[in-house]
């Protein structure tokens, strides 16, 4: 027996990333003293009011067949959110929801690419972009945003790295694993380089809202954008609620209308009692994800303050998100050797971020997604690591 091609395509590299957060889990799973920092996961609860609105539904029997792109009512809450931000008018028909901001990606993938196609995507990337990229048949072309230059994008770079054949330019904003968040310069940059060789913008924002010193800038709002930039993001972040698996994609009505027709082939469409969760977490966004924001800033914080004078070690400071990358090159281990010592020697598990492209390749990636005191304890251990090395 044979599979399909497609199942090379979705093979990628990136897989194999999770094994160390796997062996973590697992190690967590049988009661051995682990600190779990190699995923994001936030540690909140989600918030009590949005978790009463989906079981008050599911009581309400709201456990049918649900509009495949969304309800009108939170089609129309996300075109309403988007219009304030961007500033120009936005309806349902621009809205469709999927299962995650994953989902989201994949679906806006599968509707745009064609094998053939070459996709600029910006190294470090998250890892899922590889396999989801490819699985239309398209290409992936890597431009690097260096670690000497912060991580930051050289449109010049991006610039010559389009050919006729480019179609599209992927990429995080805020990125994950780096936390770079584009300034305005790198967004008009962008925006025109798309407008020019008539490229579609694929914009990840699902950290969106976890912007810290920077106001947070999206292409989608950039004057002759509307009809090529397509945004992704879910609540899985903002709201503490990766396991809801809320999330859309934003874009022009006909790009909306094909995700749709695929998403009745994929998921049929996000559960009714999850939809009416998600119109009461964008009820209180705002409240929401100013408290999370501040206890983030204060996690990153902390384990700046805890590392940044750790010999050997430079960690990088994000502007947003809910990670902090670490130079590990004076070391003399590799970020890979790294990351699975500090483990076995010391149960702190964390990401090599080589995973996420050869720029990130020395750093490893840890997630503040824990409290204080574990935050602290796990500082405490690296540094511990270190100094024995
Ligand atoms: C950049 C980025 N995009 C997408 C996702 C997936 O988000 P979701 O849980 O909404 O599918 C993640 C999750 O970590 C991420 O970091």
């Amino acid at each position: 027996m044979r599979y399909s091609p497609f199942t090379d395509r979705i093979a990628g590299k990136g897989v194999a990333a999770w094994d160390i957060h796997h062996a973590a889990v697992v190690a967590e799973r049988e009661g051995r003293d682990v600190i779990v920092l190699s995923i994001g996961d936030p540690d909140f609860a989600t918030p009590a009011a949005i978790t009463e609105a989906a079981v008050q539904a599911l009581h309400a029997g709201d456990t049918h067949y649900a509009e495949i792109p969304g309800r009108p009512a939170l089609r129309q809450a996300l075109a309403t959110r988007y219009a304030e931000l961007w500033q120009r008018p936005m309806a349902a028909e621009n809205v469709c929801t999927a299962v995650g901001a994953q989902n989201a990606l994949f679906a806006t993938s599968m509707c745009l690419l064609q094998p053939g196609d070459e996709v600029i995507v910006l190294e470090p990337m998250y890892v899922t972009y590889e396999a989801t990229i490819q699985a239309s048949g398209a290409t992936l072309v890597r431009v690097p945003c260096p670690a000497a230059n912060g991580f930051r994008l050289d449109p010049h770079a991006v610039n010559a790295a389009i050919t006729p054949r480019t179609r599209a330019i992927f990429l995080a904003n805020p990125n994950n694993p780096t936390g770079v968040v584009l300034d305005a310069s790198e967004v008009q940059a962008l925006a025109e380089l798309a407008i020019a060789h008539d490229l579609w913008i694929i914009e990840d924002q699902v950290y969106e809202s976890l912007t810290y010193d920077t106001a947070h800038l999206s292409l989608a709002a950039v004057p002759g954008m509307a009809e090529r930039c397509v945004v992704v993001a879910s609540l899985s972040k903002s709201h503490a609620m990766t396991g809801w698996r809320v999330g859309w994609v934003i874009a022009e009505p006909g790009l909306i209308g094909h995700i749709e027709t695929l998403m009745l082939c994929m998921t049929y469409g996000l559960p009714g009692f999850l939809q009416t969760a998600a119109l009461a977490a964008l009820d209180c966004h705002d409240q929401v994800t100013t408290q999370m924001r501040a206890v983030y800033r204060r996690r990153r914080d902390l384990v700046i303050a805890s590392l940044g004078d750790c010999p050997h070690l430079s960690v990088l400071k994000p502007d947003a998100g809910m990670f902090v990358l670490v130079d590990v090159r004076r070391t003399g281990l590799s970020s890979l050797d790294f990351a699975w010592r500090l483990f076995r020697e010391t149960g702190v598990a964390v990401l090599d971020a080589e995973a996420f492209g050869a720029p990130a390749a020395g750093f490893v990636r840890l997630s503040f997604t824990l409290g204080d005191d574990k935050l602290t304890e796990a500082c405490r251990r690296i540094r511990g690591f270190v100094e024995g090395l």
